[in-house]
């Protein structure tokens, strides 16, 4: 079995080591001779894709917050609006879609009920249907109409990782093709943006060579009851994704906020030492959003928080505020889920390692939800 898991101690923990290499095989052979982006394995008029209006992305759990992810970028290059929706709420609710919709189901499976009746309702309806999954011919891209494949390779630990950033990289990968096909982006940009992806895999293999850093946090925190998460802009669904890992391996009730959203409510929870963990935006980025996490950081702080920051490196600002900071490489805003991602799911793996329960098969779940 330990052959299995690579010589790692948990399937978790083998494919959170597997990421540089999920990532990389999903971008894999998209490139044509002329340096367009070709997803032809998607099977797609594009014609139809020219004439979509609006993008739904239907999913559950882990991958429903890849879905979020995908709302910052798809929207920033293509100006199509996306809304995100979790499949039994999308369901339930008599949604507005029609042929001009373009539905995205996201699904590491291609099994869960919920997310496959939604899409068959979306079908229903007249809407585009494409599926980005990781399992070759389950039952969700058998029946939509286009599927674009992630290749993160079997993911057998019950708390999904390596399908996660895979399908954060095949939403990306979508939103560059909607963006080339409707002119949105200049093939430069095209090219720049594949640039900068391409340096992920080895990016994402230097924060697996400090895993030990993450670690000694998560040993020296088993007691923990209750862990924070905050984030911003694309850093929210990433500290909702930190918080979904912990209160699904390690059974430590966690919970991810919307960094403004903190004087709404969340800031009425900090008392002394209670950690929170903040994702924090590049400081190259984009408008003031650095500055006012940076102050979201001194306000929890102020109030006894213990603050353990994820930034970019090089983010000097935020040191002096933090109890811990974990550092990833530098990387545009909008793909850096890809990254700040990786520490947080390093944290729940050796905190459920070091609490001794069983990481792969926690108790209650199961790996792809098939019935309602
Ligand atoms: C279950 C799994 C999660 C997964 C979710 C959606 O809850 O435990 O890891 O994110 O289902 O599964 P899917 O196969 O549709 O991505």
């Amino acid at each position: 079995a330990s052959a299995e898991k690579g010589g790692y101690p948990s399937f978790m923990e083998k494919e959170i080591n597997d990421q540089p290499a999920a990532v990389a095989d999903t971008l894999l052979g998209r490139v044509d001779a002329f340096s367009r982006l070709t997803l032809d394995e998607m099977r797609i008029d594009p014609e139809a894709l020219k004439k979509v209006t609006k993008i739904v992305v239907l999913a559950c759990g882990t991958s429903a917050y890849a879905g979020s992810v995908a709302k910052y970028a798809i929207e920033n290059w293509c100006r199509i609006p996306v809304e995100v929706e979790l499949s039994h709420e999308f369901r339930y609710r008599d949604p507005i879609v029609d042929a001009n919709t373009l539905v995205v189901s996201i699904s590491q499976s291609g099994e869960t009920m919920d997310t496959l009746m939604a899409v068959r309702y979306a079908k229903e309806q007249g809407a585009l249907t494409l599926s980005i999954c990781n399992t070759n011919g389950s039952t969700i891209p058998r029946e939509s109409d286009a599927v674009l494949y992630t290749h993160a390779g079997p993911e057998i630990a019950v708390a999904s990782t390596k399908a996660f950033l895979a399908q954060i990289t095949a939403t990306y990968l979508l939103g560059l093709y909607l963006g080339q096909l409707r002119g949105n982006l200049f093939t430069g940009q095209i090219k720049d943006i594949l640039a900068d992806l391409g340096k992920i895999p080895s990016k994402i293999q230097s924060i697996l060579d400090r895993a030990e850093e993450i670690k000694e946090l998560a040993r020296s925190m088993s007691d923990a009851s209750s862990v924070l998460f905050l984030g911003r802009h694309v850093g929210y669904p990433v500290a909702m994704e930190g918080a979904l890992k912990l209160k699904e391996i390690a059974y430590i009730h966690a919970e991810g906020f919307a960094a403004g959203e903190l004087k709404h409510g969340p800031i009425a929870l900090i008392d002394e030492g209670q950690p929170v963990f903040v994702v924090v935006p590049s400081p190259r980025g984009r408008d003031s959003l650095h500055s006012k996490v940076v102050s979201n950081i001194q306000e929890v702080r102020a109030r006894g928080a213990k603050t353990l920051v994820i930034a970019e490196a090089g983010d000097q600002a935020v040191a002096e505020f933090a109890e811990f900071v974990f550092y990833v490489p530098e990387t545009p805003t909008l793909l850096m889920p890809l990254l700040s991602t990786v520490p947080l799911q390093l944290f729940a793996c050796e905190l459920a390692t070091v609490k001794g329960l069983d990481v792969d098969q926690p108790r209650n779940l199961a790996k792809s939800v098939t019935v309602e």
